[in-house]
């Protein structure tokens, strides 16, 4: 297992380049499975998630090709000749995210059988909404032994009124609407950028989305989709991750090939706190030599805060002057990384859904483990203003959703280094008797 080395107080200076968003390319690289047509899909991220992603399409019998480098982040996907409509728990268990199969399984093949996922590190997370969908479009489920079957002959439209709103489960039934028979309407739908650029490809390949990025989205389910060539979206929590270390470390950074229309909230809030923000095009420059000011932050689904910088935020609010209450609305336990800023100096103090951080407190350098995505990527960002040396543990789950990030960092003037787990030394050779 590998582990991070940060020596924290250098501010970051230059230019960091975003990567493609992983939470876009994965329910893309799912639509693949709707056509047996080939899809092309570029600015894939270079990360585990995208890996187990292809493992699970391999499984079912997909044919991916997934080049980096010269190939630019390109995969192309033939779903030709599926034989396995199945995503098995050991790779769910993995990746919640394989359960976007579930959708486009049933609509190409009327048949999936998919794992349930199971509780994770920052809640419950359920995929009842996404059952309930399914059976709103004529679905048969059942649930055994820890899997889902669900089967359709051919699905047919309906109505569907999310009681909450979930990305994924967006995402899953407009994939499997999209070649049902008839027209679905969407209520309540999660409006984040991933899921319009979702349908932006499902409408390369010949479905007909209307609505995608806003509340309600209208499908009229088409009998076949072709294949498509389509570029994923910038990742806006890569880009936010890299302007909260700008903002924290006092830096001058240039975060380049991002789109800022995605950052709102992000970059409004950091404009409370005092951090001078500039756009232009697709970059967003940030700039900060003073001490930050304290600004409460509450989650909410898109265009709100995302719940996926709450943790990333939580670190730039230990060095603001002032009390900042961040209040988690989306997931039940997503404060894990409290605890571990805590052991490096920060004061905060967790209250159910509510953290009360006081600032500013000096952060030192420890040993800290990751708990999920997130959150270590915050500990990261601490890591770069502590005092000495932070060694970071189980940096497994920031290789799940950040491409490189120690080169970023480094390339913006950072002092991190990736080390491999240390062997205990060999034991010193027996000195013989004379
Ligand atoms: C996606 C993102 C994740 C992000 C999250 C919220 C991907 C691959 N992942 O996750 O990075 O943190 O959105 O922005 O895009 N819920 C139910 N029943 C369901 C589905 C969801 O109760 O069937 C609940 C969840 O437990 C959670 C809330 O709805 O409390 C939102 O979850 P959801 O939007 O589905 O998150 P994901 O799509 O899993």
């Amino acid at each position: 297992m590998d582990k991070f080395v940060i020596r924290g107080g250098n501010p970051l200076v230059g230019n960091i380049r975003i990567s493609g968003a992983k939470n876009a390319a994965l329910p893309a690289m799912a639509a693949a499975i709707l056509t047996d047509e080939p899809v092309i899909l570029e600015n894939i991220p270079d990360v585990r998630d995208i890996q187990t992603e292809r493992n699970l399409l391999v499984s079912m019998g997909a044919e991916v090709e997934l080049g980096y480098g010269r190939a630019s982040h390109r995969t192309t996907i033939s779903c030709r000749n599926l034989v396995n409509p199945e995503a098995a728990y050991e790779l769910v268990k993995t990746m919640r995210a394989s359960t976007l199969v579930l959708g486009p399984l049933v609509a190409r093949m009327g048949r999936a059988h998919v794992s349930l996922p199971g509780g994770c590190a920052i809640g419950a997370r359920p995929i009842d909404l996404h059952i309930q969908g399914l059976e709103k479009l004529g679905a048969t489920i059942t649930q055994q032994h820890g899997y889902i079957e669900a089967a359709a002959e051919r699905l047919r439209g309906g109505h569907i009124a999310f009681d909450k709103i979930t990305v994924t489960g967006t995402e899953d039934l407009m994939m499997a609407a999209a070649l049902a028979e008839g027209e679905t309407v969407m209520e309540n739908c999660a409006r984040e950028p991933e899921v319009a650029d979702l349908a932006a490809l499902l409408n390369k390949m010949g479905a007909k989305i209307e609505g995608a990025g806003t509340s309600t989205i209208r499908i009229q389910g088409v009998d076949k989709l072709h294949g498509a060539r389509h570029r994923i979206i910038p990742d806006r929590i890569e880009a936010g991750t890299f302007i909260i270390a700008a903002a924290l470390t006092g830096g001058d950074l240039n975060v380049t090939n991002c789109e800022p229309k995605h950052l709102g909230a992000l970059l409004e809030k950091l404009e409370e706190c005092g951090v001078t923000v500039t756009t232009n095009g697709e970059s967003v420059r940030i700039t900060n030599g003073h001490r930050l000011k304290a600004a409460d932050v509450s989650t909410e689904e898109y265009p709100g805060f995302p719940t996926d910088m709450q943790a990333q935020y939580m670190a730039l609010a230990t060095q603001a002057e002032g009390t900042s209450f961040i209040t988690e609305n989306i997931f039940e336990n997503r404060f894990m990384h409290a605890h571990e800023l805590v052991r490096m100096g920060a004061s905060i103090k967790v209250e159910g859904s509510r953290a009360v951080v006081h600032g500013y407190t000096p952060l030192s350098g420890a040993a800290v483990q990751c708990s999920d995505l997130r959150a270590s990527a915050s500990l990261v960002i601490a890591a770069l203003v502590a005092e000495g040396e932070t060694i970071l543990d189980r940096v497994y789950h920031i290789d799940r959703g950040y491409e490189r990030i120690e080169e970023k960092l480094r390339g913006a003037g950072a002092q991190i280094k990736r080390i491999g787990e240390m062997l205990p030394k060999k034991a010193p050779a027996p000195v013989g008797v004379a």
